[in-house]
C-alpha cells in the first residue's frame, strides 16, 4: 500500500485510487490510447526556429527547503517538512530529509554563477518562512533575512530578475503545532510574515509570488498524507484551500501597501483533463474543478465554483456546507484583489475515468504522476486567456527528471521535453497568450519531497557526496535557447 504514496504524489489518481494506482498508473506507454480529443489537438511545430518576443523572461527554478540544506543554522526555525522527514522517515522514498539538500545555503554564490553561465533573465527561489520568522509568528530573524539580501544582490549583480515565492510548503511547525492551514488563523500568521518581509525587500522590483501550488498543499497534506503534515482528513484540505488563498489576498494586498516594486500573483499548477469516455463527462468536469477552478476562480472571478466539493465521483470529497462555513464576509474580495502576474505551473494532463479517478492518457516520466504532452501546455493557456481576465502569465516550472536509462549527464529526454513544451508556449503566444516568461524546473538537482533525492530535476546534476554541480546536456542546449531568444525544431 505504501506504494500508493508515490502514485498520488500530484493527487492524478483522486481519491482512494487504488485499482488506478495499481493498474493504470504503472501501465507503459504502450497501455496509453490517445482519446479522439487529442486526436484533433494534434500540431505540427514550424520548420523553421519559432521566435520569442524581446524581453521574454527565461528562467530555472528552485525552492528553499529542496536545494537550502542548514534546517537548523543561523536562527531558522523547524518546518512541517523538518518534521515530516525526521519522524515520518518511511513516508520519504529514500527515507532521506532537506537537512542538507544541495547545501545551497552556503553554496548559494557558486550556484548564481552556474545560473549566470546559462544566460537566464530570471531565477526563481522561494524564501523560508522558519528562516525569516523561526516560529511563524513574532520577532523575525535578521540572519534570515541577511541570507536572502545577500541572494537578491548577488542576482542583481549579475543582471538576474528575481522571481520570489514567499511560501514553498515550509510552514513553520509551531504553528502546525497550533492547527496549520486548516485554521483560519494560520493565514493572519502569513499576512504578519509577508509584513515583514515587505518591509525589508520593498525596493525590490521584482515577481513576487504568494504561495506555491496551494493545490499541492492542500491535497497531498492534508487530503492524501504524502507530503507534510501528511494528513488524511478532506475537510481539512478544504480549509486549507480556503486559508492559503485567504493568505494569497491578504499577501496582495499587503505587497500593494507596502508599495512593493514589481508585481506579484500566485504560482497554481493546472492541469488539462481529459474524459477516458463519452459517458464521463460529468466526472471530467467535477475533476476540473477540483484541479483547477477551485483556484483559478475566487482568485480571477472572486467566486468558487459549485461542483468542486461533494461526494459526487471526481469531487474533493469534504462537506460543502463545512466549507461555506469558512467563508467571511469579505473573503473573496480579498482573495480576488487585483494580480499583476499569474504563476503556472505545467507538468502535463490527465485523463479522468467514470469513477472520477485520474488515470493515466499518456506518457510519464519516473515522476508517474506527470503525463506528459506538450500541447496541453497550449491548450491550458488559451483556455485562461478566454475563461479568465486578461492577466499576464509566467510559466514557473515545467520540467521532467532524468529518466531511468540515463547515464550522467546526457539527458536526450529532458532536451526533446523542454524543446516541445517552449514550442507550445510559443504557439500561445501568437495566438495572443500573454505569456511573459518561462521558469525550467530545476536549475540543479535537489530534494524531492516525498521521493526523496531518488528523482533528479535538475538542469545541472548535483553529486550530494561532494555537492558538485555538473551540467547535463540539457542546460547546455538550453543556453542556445536563452541566446537565440527562439526555439529550433528538432
Ligand atoms: C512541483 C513543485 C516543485 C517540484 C516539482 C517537481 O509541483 O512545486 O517543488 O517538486 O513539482
Amino acid at each position: 500500500m505504501g506504494n500508493a504514496e508515490s502514485f498520488s504524489r500530484r493527487g492524478f489518481i483522486g481519491m482512494a485510487g487504488a485499482v488506478a494506482a495499481g493498474g493504470l498508473l504503472t501501465s507503459t506507454l504502450a497501455g496509453c490510447t490517445p482519446t479522439p480529443q487529442h486526436a484533433k489537438a494534434t500540431w505540427t511545430p514550424p520548420a523553421s526556429p519559432m521566435r520569442f518576443p524581446k524581453g521574454y523572461v527565461w528562467g530555472a527554478a528552485t525552492s528553499a527547503y529542496q536545494i537550502e540544506g542548514a534546517w537548523n543554522e543561523d536562527g531558522r526555525g523547524p518546518s512541517i517538512w523538518d518534521t515530516f522527514c525526521h519522524e515520518r522517515g518511511d513516508a520519504i522514498a529514500d527515507h532521506s530529509s532537506g537537512d542538507v539538500a544541495a547545501d545551497h545555503y552556503h553554496r548559494w554564490r557558486t550556484d548564481l554563477d552556474l545560473l549566470a553561465s546559462l544566460g537566464v533573465g530570471g531565477y526563481r527561489f522561494s524564501m523560508a518562512w522558519p528562516r525569516i520568522q523561526p516560529t511563524g509568528s513574532g520577532a523575525s530573524n535578521q540572519k534570515g533575512l541577511d541570507f536572502y539580501k545577500g541572494l537578491i544582490d548577488g542576482l542583481l549583480e549579475r543582471g538576474i530578475r528575481p522571481a520570489i515565492t514567499l511560501y514553498h510548503w515550509d510552514l513553520p511547525q509551531p504553528l502546525q503545532d497550533a492547527g496549520g492551514w486548516p485554521i483560519r488563523d494560520t493565514a493572519n500568521r502569513f499576512a504578519d510574515y509577508v509584513d515583514i518581509v515587505f518591509g525589508a525587500f520593498s525596493d525590490v522590483d521584482a515577481d513576487w509570488f504568494t504561495l506555491n501550488e496551494p493545490k499541492t498543499q492542500a491535497y497531498n497534506g492534508y487530503w492524501y498524507g504524502t507530503d507534510a503534515p501528511g494528513l488524511m482528513e478532506p475537510d481539512k484540505a478544504a480549509a486549507t484551500v480556503h486559508h492559503q488563498l485567504l493568505a494569497h489576498g491578504l499577501t496582495v494586498q499587503a505587497f500593494h501597501s507596502h508599495g512593493v516594486k514589481g508585481r506579484i500573483g500566485p504560482v497554481l499548477n493546472l492541469t488539462p483533463v481529459k474524459p477516458t469516455d463519452a459517458a464521463a463527462k460529468e466526472q471530467a468536469k467535477n475533476v476540473d474543478a477540483v484541479q483547477n477552478r477551485l483556484f483559478l476562480d475566487p482568485i480571477l472571478k472572486g467566486s468558487y465554483p459549485t461542483d468542486a466539493i461533494g461526494t459526487a465521483n471526481g469531487q474533493l470529497p469534504a462537506d460543502p456546507g463545512g466549507f461555506a462555513a469558512l467563508i467571511h464576509d469579505g473573503d473573496l474580495k480579498t482573495i480576488s484583489s487585483p494580480i499583476g502576474v499569474l504563476g503556472v505551473n505545467y507538468y502535463g494532463v490527465a485523463g479522468v475515468d467514470l469513477n472520477g479517478q485520474m488515470v493515466q492518457i499518456h506518457p510519464t516520466s519516473t515522476a508517474n504522476w506527470e503525463q506528459i504532452w506538450a500541447p496541453g501546455l497550449y491548450e491550458l493557456l488559451t483556455r485562461i486567456k478566454q475563461d479568465y481576465k486578461k492577466t499576464p502569465i509566467v510559466i514557473t516550472e515545467n520540467g521532467m527528471p532524468d529518466d531511468v536509462l540515463q547515464h550522467g549527464v546526457d539527458d536526450p529526454k529532458r532536451i526533446d521535453y523542454l524543446r516541445s513544451h517552449f514550442q507550445q508556449a510559443a504557439r500561445a503566444i501568437q495566438a495572443g497568450v500573454p505569456l511573459e516568461g518561462h521558469y525550467v524546473w530545476a536549475l540543479i538537482d535537489n530534494f524531492e519531497w516525498s521521493q526523496g533525492y531518488t528523482q533528479r530535476w535538475g538542469l545541472a546534476q548535483v553529486d550530494y557526496l561532494t555537492q558538485k554541480r555538473t551540467p547535463k546536456k540539457s542546460f547546455g542546449w538550453y543556453r542556445s535557447v536563452i541566446k537565440a531568444n527562439a526555439v529550433a525544431p528538432k
